[in-house]
């Protein structure tokens, strides 16, 4: 496997690892679907494209007429004497593997699901995707959980899966702040907080941009679901942080292995821990479940069969980190003058 590992690493530039293919050809033990592939393997999208046409070219993995994927008979002899197992699954039914039940905030989701059915549709320029509504008022259950909501100052660090129309539902927090680079989906919180007489304040305002004084060392608890770039994740937590009170504040934030491998994440955690102050206290695998959105596909016309296949289920998810701070951290609140960094690397699907 290790030439195959090789292989990959040379094409994405990502470090791949004997344990990255064994990954995938579990997975590809239990589904010939490319987007569960993604989903079950836990490995980046461009790392799986890549490993799939060298497994392919080995004739280890073939391809359906429809587009599927299925291990063949010279791949299950591999999968064989490589000792590969299926991935198990033993995830909890009744929550999902999220740990919380939804509980009395089960009719905040009906209401939620109602108010914000015809919310504006995502949009590549600002690398949205918004989460479903479970995972929007899940994220409220975490949060109320955990001691971050009731009586709290929540800030919103953009907020296209409109979780400050969840919190502010909730009637917990003592106040929700929505920061937002999108017109559209300012407008559409404005309108809503409006109509259902919410207390939620929004600010048109791009996370490139210094945060203003008046939002810096103001709130208990930041939420925001950055791209996943090493560079937009630091920024991201770096501008929640500097708009917390002081120590033991939290914040809640989104990584997902699609688009982060785990050299990045081992870099993001060390940035927390050295730049930021904070202590991660919670990771929790795939909570965040992202609603399938049209723009994705487009850009790999023309590329492999399964590629063209569109998403049947929800594939894309992220983990909910979520991280207190132990120390007043004295990070920069500057602009940022080279933004092309923040949205794309090379573990970046768009
Ligand atoms: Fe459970």
């Amino acid at each position: 496997m290790q030439h195959i590992a090789q292989k990959v690493k040379e094409r994405t530039g990502v470090n791949t690892t004997v344990r990255d293919i064994e990954n995938i050809m579990s997975a590809l033990c239990c589904t010939g679907d490319f987007y569960e592939l993604i989903r079950l393997s836990n490995e980046p999208f461009v790392v799986v494209v890549e490993t799939l046409e060298v497994l392919i070219d080995e004739k280890l993995v073939e391809l359906t007429d429809r587009g599927y994927l299925a291990i063949s008979q010279r791949g299950r002899e591999f999968v064989k004497n490589h000792n590969i197992k299926p991935i198990s699954d033993h995830i909890c039914s009744n929550c999902g593997g999220r740990g919380i039940q939804l509980g009395d905030f089960k009719s905040l989701l009906l209401k939620f699901k109602e108010i914000t059915c015809g919310r504006p549709v995502p949009v590549a320029e600002y690398d949205q995707g918004y989460v479903t509504e479970e995972t929007a008022v899940a994220r409220i259950a975490l949060m109320a959980d955990r001691g971050d909501l009731d009586g709290k100052d929540i800030i919103i660090l953009g907020d296209d899966d409109l979780v400050s129309i969840a919190a502010a539902l909730s009637g917990l927090p003592a106040r929700v702040t929505v920061l937002e680079v999108d017109e559209r989906i300012v407008r559409f919180i404005d309108d809503v907080a409006l109509k259902y007489n919410l207390p939620i304040e929004t600010r048109i305002y791009d996370l490139s941009k210094k945060l203003p004084d008046e939002y810096v060392g103001k709130f208990d608890t930041f939420i925001t679901d950055p791209p996943d770039t090493l560079e937009a994740l630091k920024l991201f937590v770096k501008r929640g942080i500097a708009s917390l009170k002081g120590v033991r504040c939290a914040g809640y934030f989104g990584v997902t292995s699609a688009e982060a491998s785990f050299n990045k994440w081992y870099e993001l955690q060390a940035a927390l821990l050295a730049e930021c102050h904070v202590v991660i206290t919670d990771i929790i695998h795939n909570f965040n479940h992202y609603m399938n959105w049209d723009y994705l596909p487009e850009n790999f016309k023309g590329r492999l069969p399964f590629l063209k296949q569109r998403p049947s289920n929800i594939w894309y998810c992220s983990s909910m980190y979520r991280v207190e701070t132990v120390g007043i951290p004295d990070t920069a609140n500057d602009d940022v003058s080279d933004t092309r960094q923040l949205y794309v690397d090379r573990e970046s699907i768009v």
